[in-house]
């Protein structure tokens, strides 16, 4: 079930994070894995007898070259995870035209270039998925360029499997909230914003990278055949309203203040 033998598939960004639980993942299915970033990751393509291409996802002839070289290597794409992204943190009055350029050139453009690129290579058919995020779907302040690059996400992956659907290419993307990786870690919240998560969701507990890569792994196979157009929350239940957790914790908050 939800095997991969026999795939070649792409994952940008795989060399930390959801990215690289991806890779790990999709190896142990039998995919060989094309790995894309911009910090060195030949030891770990070695590692998984896969090949890594250095890649920066907002620089279009980079991209171009990644999926040359893959198909130049493998006679194949199978699968594309356009998944590099970056964030930047500032409320709106602070936020800058740079911070919007930069988060569109990487995370929205990146996702572009690579479905641009990729698509005359998938000659078999095959699986796209794009890491969007749950700030894709509805505002979380202080992160307006990088909320607007995802909600950007999701309208491309829509139209790409629109226009890639006559090449049985399945297009969906994924919608993590805070996932416990180096990303996350990073942002000067971070420590509070797991916190956070945990009491805004329904499970009580924040994703891991690899939950994410479970679902990418499902939307991939060939078990999963109909589902294109579709952007996929990841959250522990937390768009669905507010936790019990929440609400009793504001309660709380509340009654200690009478
Ligand atoms: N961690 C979270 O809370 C969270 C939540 C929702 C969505 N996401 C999204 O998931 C994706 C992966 O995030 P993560 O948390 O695993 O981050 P991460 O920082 O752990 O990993 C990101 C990887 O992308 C690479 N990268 C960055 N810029 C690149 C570029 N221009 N070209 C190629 N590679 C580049 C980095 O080198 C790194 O290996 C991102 O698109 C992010 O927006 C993350």
């Amino acid at each position: 079930m939800f095997s991969l033998a026999g795939k070649v598939a792409i994952i940008t960004g795989g060399g930390s994070g959801i990215g690289l639980a991806t890779v790990r993942r999709f190896h142990e299915a039998g995919a060989k894995v094309v790995i894309a970033d911009v910090t060195d990751q030949t030891k770990l393509a070695q590692e998984l007898n896969g090949l890594y291409v250095q890649t920066d996802v907002a620089a279009e002839e980079e991209v171009k070259n990644l999926m040359k070289r893959t198909y130049e290597e493998f006679g194949n794409i199978d699968i594309l995870i356009n998944n590099a992204g970056i964030m930047t943190e500032a409320p709106i009055i602070e936020t800058t035209k740079e911070d919007m350029m930069q988060n569109f050139q990487v995370n929205t453009l990146g996702v572009l270039y690579g479905m641009k690129h990729a698509i005359k290579y998938m000659k078999k058919g095959g699986a796209i998925v794009n890491t969007a995020s749950t700030a894709g779907v509805r505002g979380v302040p202080n992160y307006a360029a990088y909320a607007a690059s995802k909600w950007a996400i999701i309208g491309i992956t829509k139209v790409a499997a629109l226009e890639f659907g006559p090449n049985n290419v399945r297009v969906n993307c994924v919608c993590p909230s805070s996932v416990e990786t180096p990303l996350l870690a990073s942002q000067e919240g971070g420590e509070l914003e797991k916190l956070i998560v945990s009491t805004g969701a329904p499970l009580g507990k924040i994703s891991k990278p690899e939950d994410v890569a479970s679902l990418i792994h499902f939307l991939v196979a060939d078990d999963c055949p109909m589902v294109s157009g579709q952007a996929i929350n990841i959250d522990g239940g937390s768009t669905a309203g507010h936790s019990i957790a929440m609400m009793e914790a504001v309660f709380q908050g509340v009654v200690n203040k009478l």
